[in-house]
């Protein structure tokens, strides 16, 4: 046995240990040892100096080092060191800290291949984070090794490419499956995601899939409040089956090739706050029946989209941000539009709008509104002038008169 610095147990806790009578020095026992396995991933990590306060001599209880987190009588039951830049592949050591649930590697610089022989030991692992890494190569087609208890698997933002593996539908205990930016190709296994009844988040965006319609069987992910289904090469309608889907909060399906109109229910999720649907190529006019009020985020630019903006969109009084730009909108702006309070940022540049725009404009949180490349006629009304948070105002390509003070 070395030095202190290398090991955890001193020698009268080993006396102790010989004669193991009380719970108390039984759970000294427990400690020592997942101590020492923190020693021993450190050191096939290869002794990071990011891991150098690892270190017995600096704190003697290793539930007090950075990054570790645990349950009672030190057994360690979290590892948390996000953007350490941790270049080598995570040890199979890893996986002898026998009730670690919670493993977050996100924000480092893991190169290599998924660590699946690594991670399949950990038998309760709950919660994976490794996106925002550099790991490369297919996903292992028995992904389902990984713990039955898996709850989060976060593989955001590699270099994984090839499909995704189907077998990643047996962990049927996942609430969020994030897969999203990475290089995956062909189809996804739609079919086996749609049976994971938990999930609540869902992200399989920014992947070079093949070209292929929106899965209708996820509608029966009814506890999802976060789907991100952008840059995926989706085509067909939005599916009639997603108007199950009330609980989403954030609905993502930008830089797409859907078509067909933007459904009713879309515009009547009450939950919804942030809309995403932009460049794709929706037609037809906007849904009128709008009763999604808690809308904060609302983006339906460069479509094909027709007519009027509705009346009744002034209900949507949390916007912030209202883009519609590069469609073929026509109609006047209604004047509820310069006199909405939370609105920051509206752009509706590149459309048909025409008529004046109204004197009366009391929008003062307004900090980008770009309203070129329409027909809008009259006089530039005083009041923007009042905007005293406007950073950014684009009124060029009208048929304006008159002149900005
Ligand atoms: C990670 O690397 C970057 C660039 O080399 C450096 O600026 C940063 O301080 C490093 N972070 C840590 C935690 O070592
Ligand atoms: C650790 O896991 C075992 C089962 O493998 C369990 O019996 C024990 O209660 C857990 N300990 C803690 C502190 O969570
Ligand atoms: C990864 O996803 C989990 C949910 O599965 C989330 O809690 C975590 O914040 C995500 N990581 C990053 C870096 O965003
Ligand atoms: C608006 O939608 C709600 C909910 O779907 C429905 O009950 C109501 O009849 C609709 N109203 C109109 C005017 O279509
Ligand atoms: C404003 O609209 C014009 C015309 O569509 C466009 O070229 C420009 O990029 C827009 N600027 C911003 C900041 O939206």
């Amino acid at each position: 046995m070395s030095g202190s610095s290398t090991s955890c147990r001193s020698p009268l806790l080993l006396i102790l240990l010989l004669y193991p009578l009380a719970g108390e020095s039984q759970h000294t026992a427990a400690a020592g040892g997942e101590c020492d396995t923190l020693l021993a991933v450190k050191k096939d990590w290869g002794s990071p100096t990011q891991l150098a306060y690892w270190d017995p001599a600096t704190a003697a209880n290793h539930c007090t080092w950075k990054g570790v987190r645990c349950a009672g009588g030190g057994i360690v039951t979290e590892l948390s060191f996000p953007g350490l830049n941790l270049t080598r592949p995570v040890p199979a050591s890893v996986c002898a800290l026998k009730n670690l649930t919670r493993l977050d590697l996100s924000y480092n610089t893991l190169t290599g291949a998924f660590p699946a022989a690594a991670l399949y030991a950990c038998a309760q692992l709950r919660f994976l984070d490794l996106s925002n890494n550099h790991l490369s190569g297919p996903l292992p087609a028995d992904i389902d090794r990984l713990s039955p208890a898996m709850e989060h698997l976060n593989l955001s933002t590699n270099l994984f490419i090839g499909e995704v593996p189907p077998t990643i539908a047996r962990l049927t205990a996942l609430k969020s499956l994030l897969l999203d930016t990475n290089r995956f190709s062909g189809a996804y296994p739609a079919a086996g995601i749609s049976e994971l009844v938990r999930l609540e988040m869902l992200a399989l965006a920014n992947n070079p899939f093949a070209p292929a319609p929106v899965p209708p069987e996820f509608g029966k992910l009814t506890k999802l409040n976060y789907l991100w289904m952008s840059g995926m090469n989706l085509n067909g309608e939005i599916p009639e089956a997603f108007s199950s889907l009330t609980e989403l909060k954030v609905l993502r399906m930008s830089s797409n090739k859907l078509t067909g109109k933007i459904p009713a229910w879309v515009l009547q999720h009450g939950k919804l706050e942030y809309l995403y649907l932009f460049g794709n190529g929706l037609s037809g006019e906007l849904p009128r029946n709008v009763s999604a009020v808690n809308l904060i985020e609302l983006d339906l630019s460069m479509n094909h989209l027709t007519g009027e903006i509705p009346e009744a969109f002034r209900d949507l009084k949390k916007l912030t941000l209202m883009f519609l730009y590069q469609n073929q909108l026509t109609g006047s702006i209604p004047a509820w539009v310069f006199q909405h309070e939370k609105l920051e940022y509206l752009c509706l540049d590149e459309n048909g709008f025409t008529g004046n725009l109204p004197r009366d404009i009391t929008a003062t949180n307004l900090i980008l509104l770009n309203l070129s490349r329409n027909q809008l006629t009259g006089e530039i009304p005083q009041g923007f002038g009042n905007l005293k948070n406007l950073k950014r105002l684009f009124l060029q390509n009208n048929r304006f008169t008159g002149t900005l003070c």
